[in-house]
């Protein structure tokens, strides 16, 4: 069953086209990596499937419902999650009060009706056992804007995990990183994405064939393939397009 979807997807920026016919499918349960070269058109796709942009034609499908156009708020609501290529946490809160706050968005307006019984400890306790699993415990109290690199973009991708999504949307989140960074970034999106749906944008290919169970590759604006690891790397299309130069 595909968990997502989108159906002859266009998107221009005053005329400039940017998604061309794009038809993505996305497993329930799979991580799908969408790779391309810098402007082909990934993060404008994300941003159409999450509702920052409307598309300009064409349809978007989640669990089977078309959500085109819904905002981002409301697909938070209703299961899905994202993270932005630019870190996205508020610098001056600290690495808890963050966590707290994704928290809280998930719970929405139960949360409104439940703050007068026990509301807050219930969500302290959530947010605290958040910090634990993602190793930042010890940074609970610093501002986020003061964390290392690799541990504000773990903050972050932790963020977009902390609504507990069934869809996971991961833009670059490895970008920036070092190597150690990068492997330990990978882990975590590994061990919180286990049972649920991750599409994740990435320009790097060890990450790619090493997490990703279905690769999509994005070239002006057009999905050139689709399919296993194995199949893409051999796929004579993408090598010319793509990773024949990595390759090199
Ligand atoms: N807000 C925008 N306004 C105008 N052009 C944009 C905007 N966002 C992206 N673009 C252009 O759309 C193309 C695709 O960009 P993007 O989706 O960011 O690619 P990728 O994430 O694959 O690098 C690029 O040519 C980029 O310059
Ligand atoms: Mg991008």
């Amino acid at each position: 069953m595909n968990i997502l979807e989108t159906k002859g997807l266009f998107h221009d920026f005053k005329g400039l086209e940017v998604l061309f016919d794009v038809n993505l499918q996305v497993k329930k349960g799979e991580r799908h990596a969408v790779i391309g070269p810098n402007g082909a058109g990934k993060t404008t796709l994300f941003n159409v499937i999450t509702g920052t942009y409307r598309p300009s034609r064409g349809q978007v499908f989640f669990k089977g419902k078309d959500i085109t156009g819904a905002r981002p708020h409301e697909l938070n609501r209703i299961g899905m999650g994202r993270s932005f290529q630019i870190t996205s946490t508020f610098n001056r809160l600290t690495a808890f009060q963050n966590i707290r706050l994704a928290v809280l968005s998930k719970r929405g307006i139960r949360f409104q009706m439940l703050r007068k019984v026990d509301g807050m400890g219930d969500i302290t306790r959530e947010a605290d056992e958040i910090l634990k699993r993602i190793n930042l415990d010890r940074e609970r109290n610093m501002p986020a804007g003061v964390l290392s690199y690799g541990k504000h973009r773990s903050l972050e991708i932790s963020m977009a995990l902390a609504t507990d999504p069934e869809l996971v949307m991961l833009d670059e989140p490895t970008a920036g990183m070092s190597r150690d960074e990068t492997h330990h970034a990978v882990e975590l999106i590994r061990r919180l994405t286990e049972g649920k749906t991750l599409v994740i944008i990435e320009h790097d290919m060890d990450v790619v064939f090493s997490l990703a169970d279905r690769i999509t590759v994005l070239h002006y604006g057009q999905i050139l393939a689709t399919g296993p690891p194995a199949e893409i790397r051999q796929n004579q299309a993408v090598k010319d397009a793509y990773l024949g130069e990595l390759e090199a």
